[in-house]
């Protein structure tokens, strides 16, 4: 009886797990609390503690320094006091809603330009639900193959065709434009390209004005995801649309709280009709909690200082321009970004990129995110810096300094001799 039970039985769930850690998780041995999962302590700025040691900070997408800000924090501070952070309990539909959240959302749409505005709770599970709640079985997704992991994950919610493009390249959008409109001839449905305003790894914007020049031709909607544009692009810092003069053929606009704005959660801009179906429509807003009013009363305060500080902006781009004019001199390959992102592109292996950091970090107390395959290909370390308003000259000029360093070493083998003698290779 025992040995029939066995045989009919399913293996353990958990069977691959204890095989396997996934793609990433098989580093954690080497790699966490050091190069994954660290612990930044101190008040967010340009330089924070690592394991008991300050060192300058080019990992945080503080954009433009306000995650610290003196007139921020008080406004972070007495929101608390007045609302604590549970208020208002419920979704928004039932009993989450409150006149700030509708302010906000009006702010924000009057200055990304659209009629209306949505907020979210996060913007991960907001694009998922967005794109989810855009398309039906019958519609077709044509996007980026480079697209941030929650426009993936929206679209394999999605019960009919997609079809990936090769990054940035206009050809290869058009050809699946055209593969698309066949497909959606037989099926009846309609066109959705989903493009990112910045690409936040590469730090190149998607090229949102050819891909609206396109709409003569082909007929589709244009969703964008500009978290890395929104509050540093653009005359009045609208985004990669505002920057690109494109704004208004972006048929739905979203960004996240979780950069320039430093805060959480995000929003969805778009005409009214469409604002109107989606906040009905999108099952991760509809059936989670409202975004806490401590943080709207924040992100209201933030959204002030973004439309009135001009200067908040021109200090990150003097930031920006001084890193990575600094390193192009040195001829640091930045791959092809056009905003403050600024990738570092080196070529060695990830053992090599374990011993340079950690090099990085603790003789030069330079600390910034390292990527490596299989987010990019392999046999090359990309060293990701985020400038920020926060940051200064002495800031840039160290970093510069050490990088050359680094390089040198890279190139002449010395991190490698070093990883075999740790018996890292
Ligand atoms: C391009 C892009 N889209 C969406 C998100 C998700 O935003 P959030 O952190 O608000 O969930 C991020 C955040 O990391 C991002 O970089």
């Amino acid at each position: 009886m025992s040995t029939l039970k066995l045989t009919i039985m399913a293996k353990d769930l958990f069977d691959k797990i204890h095989k396997s850690k996934g793609p990433l998780g098989k580093w954690a041995e080497v790699a966490e609390g050091y190069f994954v999962f660290p612990k930044l302590e101190g008040p967010i700025s340009n330089r924070m503690k690592f394991q008991g040691k300050e060192v300058i900070t080019w990992s945080i997408n503080d954009y433009l320094g306000l995650a610290n800000h003196p007139e921020v924090r008080k406004v972070d501070a007495e929101a608390g006091v007045k609302y604590g952070s549970a208020y208002p309990m419920g979704a928004r539909m039932m009993s989450g809603h409150t006149e700030l959240h509708d302010q906000l959302q009006d702010e924000l749409a009057e200055f990304v330009n659209k009629e209306a505005a949505y907020l979210l709770n996060f913007g991960y599970q907001g694009i998922v639900s967005s794109i989810d709640a855009l398309v039906s079985k019958d519609d077709v997704i044509v996007y980026d193959v480079d697209a941030h992991a929650c426009i993936i994950d929206g679209v394999r919610l999605h019960l009919g065709k997609r079809f990936t493009y090769k990054h940035n390249d206009l050809e290869s959008i058009e050809k699946n434009l055209q593969r698309a409109t066949k497909m959606a001839k037989v099926s009846g449905g309609g066109i959705l390209l989903i493009s990112e305003g910045v690409f936040g790894m590469r730090g190149e914007q998607g090229r949102l004005k050819e891909i609206v020049a396109l709409k003569k031709k082909y007929n589709f909607r244009l969703f964008v995801d500009d978290a890395h544009g929104f509050g540093t692009l653009g005359k009045t810092g609208a985004g990669a649309g505002e920057e690109q003069g494109v704004q208004d053929q972006i048929d739905v606009y979203f960004a996240t709280f979780a950069k320039s704005m430093a805060s959480t959660g995000a929003f969805i801009a778009a005409d009214k009709m469409i604002i109107d179906y989606l906040k009905y429509n999108m099952r991760s807003q509809v059936f989670a909690k409202s975004l806490q009013m401590q943080l709207v009363a924040g992100i209201l305060k933030r959204l002030e200082m973004l439309k009135t500080r001009p200067e908040l902006r021109s200090k990150l781009w003097d930031n920006v321009r001084a890193l990575q004019s600094g390193l192009k001199k040195q001829n640091f390959d930045l791959g092809k970004t056009q905003s403050c992102v600024t990738p570092v592109f080196l070529k060695g292996d990830i053992h090599e990129a374990f011993v340079m950091v950690k090099e990085l970090r603790e003789k030069y107390f330079i600390f910034c995110s390292i990527v490596v395959y299989p987010v990019i290909p392999k046999g090359f370390i990309l060293l990701r810096l985020i400038p920020t308003t926060s940051h200064n000259i002495d800031d840039v000029n160290e970093t510069l300094s050490a990088f050359s360093k680094i390089r040198s070493k890279l190139n002449d083998g010395t991190y490698k001799k070093i990883a075999e003698k740790l018996k890292m290779i």
